[in-house]
C-alpha cells in the first residue's frame, strides 16, 4: 500500500500458512488452545475499532494516522482472521460469527476514545505496553504449540507484534520530545496498562467463546479464573519474561547501571506472580 511518499508493506499473508497441512491429531482434542485461538481471533479482529478509535485521537498528525490505518490495524485484523481460519480449519463445528457479535456487542462500550490518553505521548507508552503483551503471548504460543502449522503462525503475529511495539515507541519518542513527561508519569501509565491488559477483553473474549461453544447460559469470572489458572502453566514454561521486562522498561529511558538491577528483579517478580 503506498500512501504519499509511505509504502506500507505486510510481511507475510494468509497464503503463507499450510492450512491444508495442519495436524489436527495433535491439538483437536485440547480444549484450552481452542479458547485461547477462538478468543485471540476475536480480540485481533475487533482492532478494527480501536484503529478507528486511536486514528480518531491522532486527528491532525498523519504520519501516524497513516501507520495506523494502513500498516497496524489491517495486520492485526490479519492476525485475527488467520486465527479465525485456523480454529475453523481445526473445530469446524464452531460457530465463529456468533461468538463473535455476542464479543463485540459486549467490548464495543470499553474502546471508546475518550478512554484513551490522557496525552498522546502517554497514550504510546501505554500501546507499547500492550505490544509487549501481545508479542511475548504470540512468543510464548510459537513455542508452546503442539502443532507445527500453528508454531509457524504464532511466530508471524509474534513478529508483526514486535514491529507494532517499535512502530508505537518511536511514536511515543517523537511526543515525548515535543511535550516531555517525568519518568514518573510515564511509569504510572506504563504500570496501570500492564495491570489492565489482558483482562477485560480476553475475559470477554473467552466468555463469548464458552457460550457459545458449549450453549452455556453464563461463564463467571470464576470459570475464567480457572481457565487462566491452567494458562499459567504454560506461562511459567514458555513465556518470555526477561524480553518482555526489557520492552516495558524501554520507554522510561534508564541509566543502564539501574536497568541492569531492574530487569532481573521484576523478571523474577512476574514470574512469582504468574
Ligand atoms: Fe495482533
Ligand atoms: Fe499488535
Amino acid at each position: 500500500m503506498e500512501v504519499g511518499s509511505k509504502v506500507f508493506r505486510r510481511r507475510w499473508s494468509l497464503d503463507d500458512i499450510a492450512y491444508d497441512k495442519v495436524d489436527r491429531a495433535v491439538i483437536a482434542d485440547n480444549r484450552d488452545w481452542f479458547y485461547l485461538l477462538a478468543a485471540s481471533s476475536f480480540v485481533e479482529i475487533l482492532s478494527d475499532l480501536y484503529a478507528r478509535n486511536l486514528g480518531d485521537y491522532y486527528a491532525g498528525d498523519d504520519e501516524t494516522c497513516a501507520w495506523l490505518a494502513y500498516k497496524w490495524g489491517p495486520e492485526e485484523v490479519q492476525h485475527g482472521e488467520a486465527l479465525k481460519r485456523y480454529v475453523l480449519t481445526v473445530w469446524p463445528d464452531f460457530d465463529w460469527q456468533r461468538g463473535f457479535d455476542g464479543f463485540r456487542a459486549d467490548y464495543a462500550p470499553y474502546c471508546e476514545t475518550a478512554l484513551l490518553g490522557p496525552t498522546r505521548a502517554l497514550e504510546m507508552a501505554a500501546r507499547c505496553v500492550v505490544e509487549t503483551g501481545t508479542s511475548s503471548f504470540y512468543g510464548m504460543l510459537t513455542h508452546a504449540s503442539p502443532e507445527p502449522v500453528l508454531a509457524a503462525l504464532a511466530g508471524h503475529i509474534r513478529d508483526d507484534e514486535v514491529g507494532h511495539y517499535k512502530g508505537f515507541y518511536r511514536i511515543y519518542r517523537e511526543y515525548q520530545g515535543r511535550e516531555p513527561h517525568s519518568r514518573w508519569h510515564v511509569a504510572r501509565t506504563i504500570w496501570r496498562r500492564a495491570v489492565e491488559v489482558d483482562q477485560e477483553d480476553a475475559y470477554l473474549a473467552v466468555k463469548n467463546v464458552s457460550l457459545v461453544h458449549e450453549a452455556r447460559a453464563d461463564f463467571t469470572r470464576h470459570d475464567f479464573r480457572a481457565f487462566r489458572n491452567r494458562i499459567r502453566a504454560w506461562m511459567r514454561q514458555y513465556y518470555p519474561f526477561q524480553s518482555a521486562v526489557k520492552m516495558l522498561l524501554t520507554p522510561l529511558d534508564l541509566p543502564a547501571p539501574l536497568q541492569r538491577l531492574v530487569v532481573p528483579l521484576m523478571v523474577g517478580g512476574a514470574r512469582r506472580i504468574v
